[in-house]
């Protein structure tokens, strides 16, 4: 009777918000209006299917193109807010209007979660890039960012003031603060100072109720929460206060190409067991991929492991570092280029030599826009040179799988497990993230790729972590959330991907959850749920 009556109200609910509303876009527009303690002029910031720039806009940062394509949900209004008070109704309106909010700084969301929507059929994206200064005080040691910002900018205007300063955030310069330090933030300084999230002193959010809170009113239990718990479920975070970290004035970087031919797997295997371990200057990551060997016949294909490294310091001290820790490696000062550490970050983001610090401030990204799916593991004991042969052969049928190994250790392994929501730290020797990249948007096409990436992901089980199999928040990976059970998919309880992602600071994150957003209106397919 009880369940009757509510079925019947909700039902009547609906029917009259069906009459009497206009189109989602005259509902916001006309509450955005209404707000008259917010109401400095927004017309430029609205934009809807209509609009010649809906489209542009919303590709503008969009990094996979898999999540672009026609069959996936659009939204039905872009809002741009100009100020931090348009981002508060953004959140009033939406909220009294029962409109979901996918929120966006850079854009770069493995799965598109932060502009597209599998379930939502009433959505709108709000999307940060027009909020993005940054403010960098030396004296204070210490930078302010907006989170429409990418990390490249921040890098640049930290060099533009000192060369010895630094932030210990993500290789790639194009993703956007805002989902990159709130889900972690790794890189090559990780070893030496933790991550981006281990280097946030304050932030300021738009919260449920649209309020903006720093990190005294907020209260420590949410700015714990959002060092690390995942973009989009706690608020929308408009800026964060980073801590700068020291940097000497000329670091090395080096590549150096190993292919089977010359003993990949044997290094590899050695690699693992040191790479945890090494000076805390260093970080040595491997790039794996199956290329045609260039030396033998054409056509013939082989495994390359590429050692892509960042030294905090001259080339001498790291030939000696090498030599003691990793002499098979067999590094010569040939291989090592030093340079300023602003030049060691577009190194590493694999952007041409020729190119000034200034293309950072374009947001591009040095990759092209691809169609890609990834997967992420955390690896606690080195994996046998069988298990590397075997692995080759997989690698050597499917020539679009590319995988990164990370290697973790150092001030990573010095913080606690519950210091923030990111749990992987001491014990992890290293990070994979697999990646399958293709170039065309038929079906096709793309279920082929994910097949083979899933295949690979199975294959890998005895290798890497266990109870759970662990997996990088940033590395979204909505195959995490479902269970296929003879074709059909079911969703699985969010503490499945919940504790591969924050293992048992899961439960603290719904805790906090439950506490700062009872109604659930900051959501997505893989937001913290409440309680
Ligand atoms: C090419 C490439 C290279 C990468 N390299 C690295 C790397 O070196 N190191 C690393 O750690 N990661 C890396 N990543 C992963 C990256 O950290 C994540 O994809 C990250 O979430 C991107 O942040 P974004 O703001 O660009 O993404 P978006 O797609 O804008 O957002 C991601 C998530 O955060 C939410 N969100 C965004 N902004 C806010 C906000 N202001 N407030 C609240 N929620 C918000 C979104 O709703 C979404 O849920 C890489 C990704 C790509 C595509
Ligand atoms: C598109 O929207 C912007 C911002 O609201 C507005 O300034 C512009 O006139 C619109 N253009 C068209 C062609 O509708
Ligand atoms: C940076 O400083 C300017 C000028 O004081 C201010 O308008 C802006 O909001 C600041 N940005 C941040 C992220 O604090
Ligand atoms: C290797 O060469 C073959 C034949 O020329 C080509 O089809 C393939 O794409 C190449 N693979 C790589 C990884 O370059
Ligand atoms: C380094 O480069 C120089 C000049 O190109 C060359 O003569 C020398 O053999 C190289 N040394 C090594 C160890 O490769
Ligand atoms: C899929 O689920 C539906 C509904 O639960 C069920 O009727 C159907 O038999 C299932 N199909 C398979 C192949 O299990």
């Amino acid at each position: 009777m009880q369940s009757l009556s509510i079925l019947s109200i909700s039902i009547v609910l609906l029917s009259v918000s069906w009459v009497t509303s206009d189109s989602i876009q005259d509902e916001f527009y006309n509450c955005v209006g209404l707000k008259t303690e917010f109401s400095i002029p927004f017309s430029e910031a609205f934009f809807t299917p209509n609009n010649a720039s809906f489209t542009s806009i919303l590709e503008s940062t969009a990094q996979n193109l898999r999540c672009l394509v026609p069959s996936r949900p659009k939204p039905q209004l872009i809002f741009t807010p100009l100020t931090d008070s348009h981002v508060q109704a953004a959140v009033i309106c939406a909220k009294e209007l029962g409109i979901q909010l996918r929120i966006r700084s850079g854009g770069h969301d493995y799965e598109g979660i932060s502009y597209t929507s599998e379930k939502e059929s009433r959505f709108m994206l709000v999307d940060l890039s027009k909020l993005r200064s940054i403010n960098v005080s030396i004296d204070d040691n210490s930078a302010w960012v907006e989170t429409g910002a990418t990390i490249g900018e921040a890098y640049y205007w930290i060099a533009k003031k000192s060369e010895v300063h630094g932030f210990p955030a993500g290789l790639c310069t194009s993703v956007g603060i805002g989902g990159h330090i709130t889900g972690g933030a790794y890189g090559t300084l990780m070893r030496k100072y933790g991550l981006g999230a281990d280097n946030v002193v304050d932030a300021r959010i738009v919260d449920a109720a649209g309020r903006i809170l720093d990190r005294k009113s907020m209260g420590e239990d949410l700015f714990w929460a959002i060092r690390g718990g995942g973009g989009g479920s706690f608020g929308v975070i408009l800026a964060l206060k980073v801590r700068l970290v020291p940097v000497p004035a000329i670091v090395t970087v080096f590549t150096v190409p190993r292919t089977l031919e010359q003993g990949a797997t044997k290094l590899l295997y050695r690699w693992q067991q040191i790479a945890d371990k090494l000076d805390e200057d260093l970080f040595i990551r491997v790039i794996i991929q199956s290329v045609n060997e260039t030396n033998m016949k054409l056509g013939k294909q082989t495994i390359q492991t590429a050692y892509n490294a960042l030294f905090l310091g001259r080339a001498d001290r790291l030939l000696q570092v090498m030599k003691k820790s990793f002499p098979e490696l067999g590094l010569s000062q040939n291989d090592s280029v030093e340079m300023s550490w602003i030049e060691s970050v577009m190194h590493m983001a694999d952007f041409p030599s020729n190119i000034q610090p200034e293309v950072l401030l374009e947001g591009k990204s040095s990759y092209p826009k691809i169609y890609f799916k990834a997967k992420s593991d955390y690896v606690k004991e080195p994996i046998s040179e069988y298990a590397l042969e075997r692995l080759w052969k997989r690698l050597l049928e499917a020539d679009s799988l590319v995988m990164l190994w990370t290697p973790y250790g150092g001030m990573m392994s010095k913080i606690s497990e519950s210091e923030t929501p990111f749990p992987h730290r001491k014990g992890t020797k290293f990070m994979i993230q697999y990646m399958t990249i293709w170039q065309s948007d038929h079906e096709k096409t793309a279920a082929k790729h994910i097949d083979r990436i899933r295949g690979l992901y199975d294959f890998m089980t005895p290798y890497v972590s266990k109870f759970p199999r662990e997996a990088y928040v940033n590395y979204r990976d909505l195959d995490l959330g479902v269970n296929k059970v003879n074709g059909n998919t079911s969703f699985r309880k969010a503490s499945v991907w919940g504790n591969k992602y924050f293992r048992n600071n899961f439960k603290r994150l719904v805790v906090v959850k439950t506490k700062v957003d009872p109604d659930n209106f900051f959501r997505h397919e893989q937001s913290i749920p409440t309680l």
